[in-house]
């Protein structure tokens, strides 16, 4: 079971520019792309490294600042290995960008 968190708003999100949030102790990178929002886990699966906000972004290509590896934002797959980011649900009401996170017994194996 998922709960709807805000992390944050619209006007607060740059298009093409990845931004990290902490919420619930979970560290997220969100990005604004062509209208939507993606959020994923800031950790990068190559060394756990929560990096990712600061990934740069060519189309919905991300790739991670430390080593480069790259990721499909929309598929959350590595572009060129078998990995992927932990992807999570985005919800937008009216200027609140909320993320669906784990909740209860859910949350504590994660
Ligand atoms: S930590 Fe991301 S590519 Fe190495």
């Amino acid at each position: 079971m998922s709960e709807y968190i805000k992390v944050t708003t619209l006007s607060a999100l740059r298009e093409g520019q990845g931004r990290s949030f902490t919420v619930d102790g979970r560290d997220l990178a969100v990005f604004l792309l062509e209208g939507q929002v993606y959020a994923v886990e800031n950790l990068c699966p190559h060394q756990h490294i929560p990096v990712l906000a600061e990934g740069q972004l060519e189309g919905f290509v991300l790739t991670c600042p430390m080593h480069g590896w790259q990721f499909d934002l929309v598929t959350g797959r590595s572009v060129n290995g078998s990995s992927r980011l932990t992807q999570f649900e985005v919800r937008i009401e009216a200027e609140d960008v909320l993320v669906a996170l784990p909740s209860g017994e859910e949350a504590s194996w994660w």
